[in-house]
């Protein structure tokens, strides 16, 4: 199964920059493309931008988050049911901005992760430590929380990944380490063994200012089945590198 790199553009490009992108991106590196399964998560008003240019091609995409309903009266909420129709693959769930900034709680993860699965969208569920944790050794207690939250009951027969994010890396330029990476990845493929033993096509995704010159050496460490990343998916040159290095 190939490894996966998935974009997460966060709140940034609207539909025509959004077309520009996906077509420089289909318009060459076909052979490379295909080693990798690429994912494209959008703004919601790229949604149906990236289902024109991407529904007759292996490249999956998504919202960055859905509400756990289907329809109703949630103003401004985006509808998993909806992400479907319109074509939608996947979706993310548990970002850590939806935590810290939206106060998301692992309650919330679970219901997301229910509503992506019920609607036959891939959930990529999303987890990590603040830099407070980690520095008073809390990192497996946040990871084991965040996890035992969202991952319970039927959630676990179905397809889904696991984006590990420490928050300290995201946006800030600060990588973890190859080291950081393989104790974080262990111990979630550990977790995962044994609380989801049924779960074999998941995979564990690193993200967290992963650019074109640590994806190679970060690509390698044990566990690691793919990347989801921010800054470095918005340009084409430098999402194609990372494909590259990762070769
Ligand atoms: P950066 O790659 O910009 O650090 O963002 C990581 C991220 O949050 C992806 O979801």
């Amino acid at each position: 199964m190939s490894f996966i790199v998935a974009a997460n553009w966060k709140l940034n490009k609207g539909p025509k920059e959004a077309e520009s992108f996906f077509q420089e991106f289909l318009s060459g590196n076909e052979a490379l493309r295909s080693e990798f399964e690429t994912l494209f998560f959008v703004p919601a008003v790229d949604l149906v931008t990236a289902n024109a240019f991407l529904e007759d091609t292996p490249v999956g995409w998504g919202p960055q988050n859905i509400y756990f309903e289907d329809q109703g009266a949630f103003t401004g909420e985006n509808s998993p049911a909806v992400m479907k129709d319109i074509g939608a693959t996947h979706a993310l769930v548990g970002h850590s901005e939806r935590r810290h900034i939206f106060k998301e709680a692992d309650g919330d993860t679970f219901l997301k992760m229910k509503a992506a699965i019920r609607n036959d969208l891939i959930p990529v569920l999303c987890v990590g430590e603040t830099i407070e944790e980690r520095k008073v050794g809390h990192t497996f207690d946040v990871l084991k929380r965040q996890l035992s939250g969202a991952l319970k009951e039927d959630v676990t027969t179905s397809l889904f990944h696991v984006a590990y994010e420490p928050v300290w890396a995201i946006g800030t330029g600060e990588v973890a380490s190859p080291g950081q990476v393989a104790e974080a990845h262990d111990f979630i493929y550990s977790w995962m063994a044994e609380h989801c033993p049924q779960a074999k096509g998941s995979k564990i995704l690193y993200g967290g200012s992963v650019k074109p010159d640590n994806a190679g050496e970060l690509s390698a460490v044990d566990h690691v089945g793919g990347f989801l990343v921010g800054g470095a998916s918005l340009k084409v040159e430098s999402f194609i590198d990372i494909l590259k290095a990762c070769r």
